[in-house]
């Protein structure tokens, strides 16, 4: 699914968080590609995935999907992960076929689905522990394996590999870039590790202060004459 924002701006109590204007007034995240925005604390990254995922509305602005505005059923073709993942207190299992169940998937095809996830995910062997005593990475990976369950169209996730170790880090961006080349699934990725984000993007969209300074490949980005992006990727770069 493409899904284009149009002039979009959030203001909070009188300010404004996002104010998409200028050059970059209009962003456009296309089918199939891994999107990655970037940027410092505080620049609106989360309050616009937060836009485009129809949890918050914007102050101004439209987002359309595939040119349509958000109905029902574009929503239940998207999925939103955070750092900090929301899981039930059930299963792992049970977690990642929650999203099946709820469509009223057959039994055979659930089973297939979430034990190909585990597998993915390496989360076989804690197939059956509560998914309230995980690991950060173990979490993070149900969560991923849940969000994807149901095939989407459209994953969103804020800071899916926060703080978490480099062995699942790694399951994760292998899950991501293997989606996006076997599906046309559009993935949009917040990330504050610049090298991850030049790993696994075929796209970045850079927001400072509710602006958005540069949207285009991470070739150009290097190539970028702007201090603020100049200094953001000496800063992050390692
Ligand atoms: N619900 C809210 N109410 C008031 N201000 C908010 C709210 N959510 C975010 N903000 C403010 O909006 C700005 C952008 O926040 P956010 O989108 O979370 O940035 P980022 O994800 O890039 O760190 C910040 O100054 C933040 O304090
Ligand atoms: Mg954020």
């Amino acid at each position: 699914m493409n899904i284009e924002t149009r002039s979009i701006v959030k203001t909070y109590t009188k300010k404004n968080v996002l104010n998409l204007t200028g050059k970059y007034r209009d962003l456009l995240f296309e089918s199939g590609k891994i999107h990655g925005i970037i940027g410092p604390n505080g620049s609106g990254k989360t309050t616009l995935m937060k836009i485009i995922a129809g949890l918050t509305a914007p102050t101004a602005g439209d987002v359309l999907y595939n040119g349509q505005p958000l109905c029902q059923e574009i929503l239940s073709e998207m999925t939103y992960s955070t750092h900090t993942p929301t899981l039930f207190s059930r299963s792992v299992y049970e977690n990642i076929a929650y999203p099946l169940k709820i469509r009223k998937r057959d039994k055979d095809e659930i089973h297939q689905t979430v034990s190909q996830l585990l597998e993915e995910f390496e989360l076989d062997d804690i197939k059956n522990q509560s998914a309230r005593h995980l690991s950060g990475g173990e979490s993070q990976k149900t969560a991923l394996a849940r969000a994807l369950s149901f095939s989407p169209k459209v994953l969103l996730l804020d800071e899916p590999t926060a703080n978490i170790d480099p062995k699942s880090i790694q399951i994760i961006e292998a899950a991501l870039k293997k989606r996006n080349k076997e599906q046309a699934l559009t993935i949009i990725i917040i990330t504050h590790n610049l090298s991850q984000a030049f790993r696994i993007c075929n796209h970045l969209t850079f927001l400072d202060q509710g602006s958005c300074l540069f949207s285009d490949t991470p070739e150009k980005i290097m190539k970028s004459d702007q201090p603020t992006i100049d200094e953001f990727i000496s800063f992050n770069r390692f």
